[in-house]
């Protein structure tokens, strides 16, 4: 019998690219995801899929409990998350996702689950061993003691912590990998939540297609970071999931560079070069922040080793063919525009939607009715009816254009 596999925040970037794998390998797999299926990256119809606020809200411990029910592993992803513009400016909604963290956890151990998966971050590290960009990598004892990124690395570590006694106090098998800044195509790279691949290619585009050869950098570019490509990603996953590692691990490329650097790649890729400016109020997050690979090569004699310069060109060809989807020379501009700013609506799925009864609710402070199940139905619903899963989804395009979304054929 084919195992069962479960892949909470499957619409997600890295969630949709491991129900893929998942898929590939012959299992079964249940998607689950707050948005509505045609506001997903990826749409897999061999999946189960359970999607939007009624369906796919993991906060709702009934759904946990539907979805986990009867399945071998479980692969909890969702999390209200971004880059640093999004966690930065919104750590209460990045907190609340201790609610699907508890929820998914305990519903895998009521259904006796072989293996559940959490996906931790490096925003757990202490911020003190991150203020020099010629940074130390980070070892998995430097989360310890703890000072965390605020909001968004302390729910991580708080949930990881969870995932520990879970495993010591009821004996179910938790596994957690810190992944270090993913990057890849079919993931965010506009409206607030990108994080600097993305984003960096999208800017780079943007001023290719406008023929504006200028480019706005958050902070002064010498910051650092590593950025692991999806698929190492996904493979890392995997190998932890079914290892023998018991503690939090790092999941993470050891290839650091400067934002600078980054910016000459996606520079070189396009085959221009731009006039920087640098936004030194603009979210920078950490001085440094690299991951120390020792432990995983240990146990696995493997790291993430996808080279930047690979990985970002996939990535560049991807966001090239969406952005010229949806603006020309004369509307590129506003592909800067973030939707993400403190006290925006925050649900994903939802957002983007002025008439929501929700936005005043959220911008007062933390929503009475935040389980989704008592949300109103927004007055211009998405059409996003679970018996058409089987059809591919299309999306509008600039000028009405309809645009086929990406369904998985398998
Ligand atoms: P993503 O935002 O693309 O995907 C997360 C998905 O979770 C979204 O589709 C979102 O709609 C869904 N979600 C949010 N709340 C939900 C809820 N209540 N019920 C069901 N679904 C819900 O992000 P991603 O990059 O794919 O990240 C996946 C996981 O990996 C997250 O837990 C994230 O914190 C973690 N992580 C990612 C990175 C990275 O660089 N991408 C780094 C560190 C950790
Ligand atoms: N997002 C973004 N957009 N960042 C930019 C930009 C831009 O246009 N220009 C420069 N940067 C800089 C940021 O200021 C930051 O210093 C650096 O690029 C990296 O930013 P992000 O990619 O947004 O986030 P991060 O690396 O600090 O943290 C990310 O990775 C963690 C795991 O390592 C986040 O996605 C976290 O959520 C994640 O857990």
């Amino acid at each position: 019998m084919s195992k069962v596999i479960v892949v909470a925040g499957a619409g997600g970037f890295i969630g949709g690219h491991l129900v893929a794998d998942m898929l590939r390998q012959g299992f079964k797999v249940r998607a689950a995801d707050i948005k509505p299926l045609d506001e997903w990256y990826q749409v897999h119809r061999k999946a189960d899929n359970s999607a939007g606020p009624l369906m796919g809200d993991v906060r709702d411990y009934q759904n946990c409990r539907r979805i986990c029910k009867g399945a071998d592993e479980v692969y909890q992803l969702a999390a209200d998350m971004g880059g640093m513009g999004f966690i930065e400016n919104n750590k209460a909604l990045c907190m609340l996702s201790v609610l699907s963290n508890t929820h998914m956890i305990l519903a895998s151990q009521e259904a006796g689950v072989e293996k559940f998966f959490y996906a931790s971050s490096a925003c757990v590290y202490n911020a003190d061993k991150q203020k020099d960009p010629n940074v130390t990598a980070l070892k998995e004892a430097d989360a310890y003691p703890g000072l965390p990124e605020d909001g968004y690395g302390w729910e991580k570590l708080f949930s990881e912590r969870m995932c520990r006694h879970f495993r010591e106090d009821f004996g179910l098998h938790t596994r957690c990998a810190r992944f270090h800044n993913v990057y890849g195509p079919n993931g965010t790279w506009e409206g607030g939540r990108e994080k600097a691949p993305a984003a960096i290619c999208r800017k780079v585009i943007a001023a290719v297609v406008s023929g504006k050869h200028e480019i706005e950098i958050w902070g002064d570019g010498t910051q650092t970071r590593s950025f692991m490509f999806i698929d190492d990603c996904v493979k890392g996953i995997q190998r932890i999931t079914h290892s023998d590692i018991l503690e939090p691990i790092n999941l993470g490329s050891s290839e650091l560079v400067t934002i600078n650097q980054l910016v000459d790649i996606a520079e070189e890729i396009a085959g221009i070069k731009l006039n920087r400016s640098y936004k030194l109020d603009a979210p920078r997050g950490v001085a440094g922040r690299n991951s120390d690979n020792t432990k995983i090569q240990g146990y696995m004699g493997w790291e993430p080793d996808t080279r930047l310069k690979d990985g970002m060109e996939k990535t560049y060809r991807w966001i090239y063919d969406e952005f010229v989807d949806k603006y020309d020379a004369s509307t590129a501009h506003k592909s800067s525009i973030s939707t993400f700013t403190k006290g925006s609506h925050p649900i994903p799925g939802d957002g983007f939607n002025p008439e929501s009864k929700n936005m005043d609710t959220w911008k007062q402070g933390i929503p009475a009715g935040y389980n989704a199940r008592s949300t109103p139905k927004p007055a211009k619903a998405k059409k996003a009816p679970v018996k058409k899963k089987a059809k591919p989804v299309a999306k509008k395009g600039k000028a009405g254009k309809k645009k086929g979304k990406r369904v998985g054929a398998r």
